[in-house]
């Protein structure tokens, strides 16, 4: 594993990948140094699928994009969706994404975090989106994803409003499903979690991820199609002649 360039540190930590917003004296605000950092990650975890895990370095998980990149920005890097499309291979990643959250994870920072898969928190995160605040609307995911993770209402108060909401909040709110006293506790679990998914079948994990993102009208079709190949694999064949041996014997 490749060491990302520049505020992004890219680390291989066995049973999965550790990723590192490293601009601190920032709060880790997503600039396009980052983004291109991250791209790089995707292709990465894209040829060599392994769970990542994502925080932020200094106490704060990201403060939003970079707003003195984004006040240059104009209509044609609006659609162009700079941080829309990362965050979207983040998403679509083949194994789990899974976030720990600490500080600030404002704006930018906070779609990030709505396209991991897993959250985990700490009492001082402070998750929210305060785009309309500077004039802009959060466009890389809030919309849709903030809305599937807490329900219509509260995404409304959070978009509309510009709530901001504690770790208990979040917690309260099944943003995050697990919250940790402090930044390195809450790491340790999401590295934890991500020890528990590599000790699963791999191609069954992909599959349920493929299966979980897919549309309602998907279903069930997908789910017994990707099942039908689970079905064929060695890999099954082996873990529950193994479960079963295991029985026989006792
Ligand atoms: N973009 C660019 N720079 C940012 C940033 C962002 N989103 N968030 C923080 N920074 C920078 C600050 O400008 C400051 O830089 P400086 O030391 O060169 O002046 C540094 O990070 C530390 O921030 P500061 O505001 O001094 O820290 P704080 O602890 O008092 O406050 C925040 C932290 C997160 C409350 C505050 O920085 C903030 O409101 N940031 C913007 C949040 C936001 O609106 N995000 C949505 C963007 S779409």
């Amino acid at each position: 594993m490749s060491a990302a360039a520049g505020a992004l540190r890219v680390e291989d930590r066995g049973t999965h990948v550790l990723a590192t917003l490293d601009r601190p004296e920032k709060r880790n605000a997503i600039d396009q140094d980052l983004i291109d950092a991250l791209h790089e990650l995707c292709a990465e975890l894209e040829r060599a699928p392994r769970t990542l895990v994502v925080h932020g370095a200094g106490g704060s998980f990201a403060a939003g994009a970079d707003i003195a990149q984004l006040r240059e920005r104009r209509a044609a890097d609006a659609r162009a969706g700079i941080n829309t499309h990362a965050f979207t291979r983040v998403a679509e990643l083949p194994m789990p994404v899974i976030a720990a959250l600490d500080g600030y994870a404002l704006g930018g920072g906070a779609e990030l975090a709505y396209a991991a898969d897993i959250r985990v928190g700490t009492p001082a995160l402070r998750i929210g989106n305060p785009e309309t605040g500077l004039g802009i609307l959060a466009a890389a995911g809030a919309s849709w994803r903030l809305r599937e993770l807490v329900g219509a209402p509260l995404a409304a108060e959070i978009l509309l409003a510009g709530r901001v909401l504690t770790g208990a909040e979040a917690l309260a709110a099944g943003l995050v499903t697990h919250l940790h006293d402090t930044g390195d506790e809450a790491l340790a679990a999401a590295e934890a979690i991500a020890a528990r998914v590599a000790k699963l079948d791999p191609e069954a994990t992909r599959a349920t991820k493929r299966v979980f993102a897919a549309p309602p009208s998907a279903h069930p079709a997908i789910d017994l199609a990707e099942q039908a190949i689970l079905f064929e694999s060695p890999e099954k064949m082996r873990r529950m002649t193994e479960f079963l041996e295991r029985k026989a014997q006792r």
